[in-house]
């Protein structure tokens, strides 16, 4: 009989805040035929984490409590399914798990082959822990979305955060001409990222600088989305991560009717808006993707994309590091040292 091996991992057992969620143990993750186990080093904090936390992600991401929380992690492969091909013991790799399988904040997980990638060489554990959801986000947006070009004008709200650090490094890298928002304290360092134009939202309103943009990437979701519409020029794309999610998004998931009648009203005003600006809408949710993950890690191996950390947690104080995200203020990304 195999000996059960128990995995010290953070859980949590009922919705609703960080009084739901403890340090506990659960048994080994199983292996598919097409799975990688990972040795997790390091793990980052995201909003997303405290939205599944909370609750408020339960119509499009049905977990069985009790689960491990954690969506994006750097570490060592253990052992490999009978099909994976890419990966063997030893290699060092990072990874955003699918979105059924989560669990980073966790001494082991169990990976799909296809949504990981070998550890961008340079970057230590804790720095490539920070990059796959933030990174694929960017990519999802600006490159496969949006095919931003060089020469473009993109608009990207709250550069300080984990998904704009990233995305302004990218949408320079691809040649774009970039504007951000960011609070007072961060201006500075956000033009050192790269940013063009830096719109202090303390002291300007964005929609009275900007105009005839290309691309709006909306982190922010609410007023900030709505006046995003007008920055934009006929046939501009405005594209959010925050919401509300569209039609198309519920098609995407295949949602049940119910679902999709509630996201077509939710986002009814948003389209409409859009529309009467000539402009389009639409909601992203991120997806996991290995490729995508090799080609971020060949643009930060070239020196072209640098991660941006901002505090690093040790692993028994996971639940503190999802309290300082949700304060909302950090700056690039936080991360759990796990080993
Ligand atoms: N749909 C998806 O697939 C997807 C993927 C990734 C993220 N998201 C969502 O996108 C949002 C951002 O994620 P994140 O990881 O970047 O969050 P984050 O790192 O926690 O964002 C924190 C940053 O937001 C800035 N900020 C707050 N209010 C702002 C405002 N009014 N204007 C400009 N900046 C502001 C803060 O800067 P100051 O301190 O200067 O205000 C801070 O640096 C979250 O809601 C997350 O859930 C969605």
């Amino acid at each position: 009989m195999k000996d059960e091996i128990s995995v010290k991992a953070f859980i949590l057992d009922r919705y609703g805040g960080n009084d739901g969620v403890r340090a506990g143990e659960m048994p080994e993750p199983e292996i598919h035929d097409d799975d990688v186990l990972v040795q997790i080093h390091a793990a980052s904090v995201n909003p997303v984490d405290l939205k599944i936390r909370d609750g408020k992600l339960k119509l499009v991401l049905p977990y069985r409590l009790p689960f491990v929380l954690g969506n994006d992690l750097a570490g060592v492969v253990v052992r490999v399914g009978p099909t994976v091909r890419r990966f063997k013991p030893g290699d060092e790799v990072y990874a955003r798990p699918d979105k059924d399988r989560i669990g980073a904040f966790a001494e082991f997980i169990s990976i799909r082959e296809d949504a990981v990638a070998n550890k961008p060489k340079q970057l230590t554990m804790d720095e490539a822990a920070s990059i796959p959801l933030v990174g694929l986000t960017a990519w999802q947006a600006l490159i496969e979305r949006a095919n931003l070009q060089r020469g473009q004008k993109v608009l990207i709200h709250a550069g300080s955060g984990g998904v704009g650090t990233f995305a302004i490094q990218l949408a320079k890298h691809v040649g774009a001409i970039v504007a951000t928002t960011t609070s007072t304290a961060n201006v500075d360092w956000v033009k050192d990222l790269g940013a063009d134009v830096v719109i202090d939202y303390r002291k300007n309103d964005f929609e009275t600088v900007l105009r005839d943009y290309d691309v709006v990437l909306d982190t922010l979701g609410g007023e900030t989305l709505e006046k995003s519409v007008r920055v934009l020029k006929p046939g501009g794309r405005l594209i959010s991560i925050s919401g509300p999610p569209d039609p198309a998004f519920a098609n995407e998931i295949g949602a049940a009717w119910i679902v999709g009648l509630a996201m077509r009203l939710l986002s009814y005003r948003i389209r409409r808006s859009a529309k009467r600006h000539h402009v389009s809408y639409s909601f992203l949710f991120m997806r996991p993707s290995g490729d995508q993950l090799r080609e971020i890690g060949s643009l930060i191996n070239s020196g072209a994309i640098r991660p941006v950390v901002d505090r690093i947690f040790p692993f028994e104080s996971t639940k503190e590091a999802l309290a300082y995200v949700e304060q909302g203020r950090a700056k690039g990304k936080v991360i759990v040292k796990v080993r």
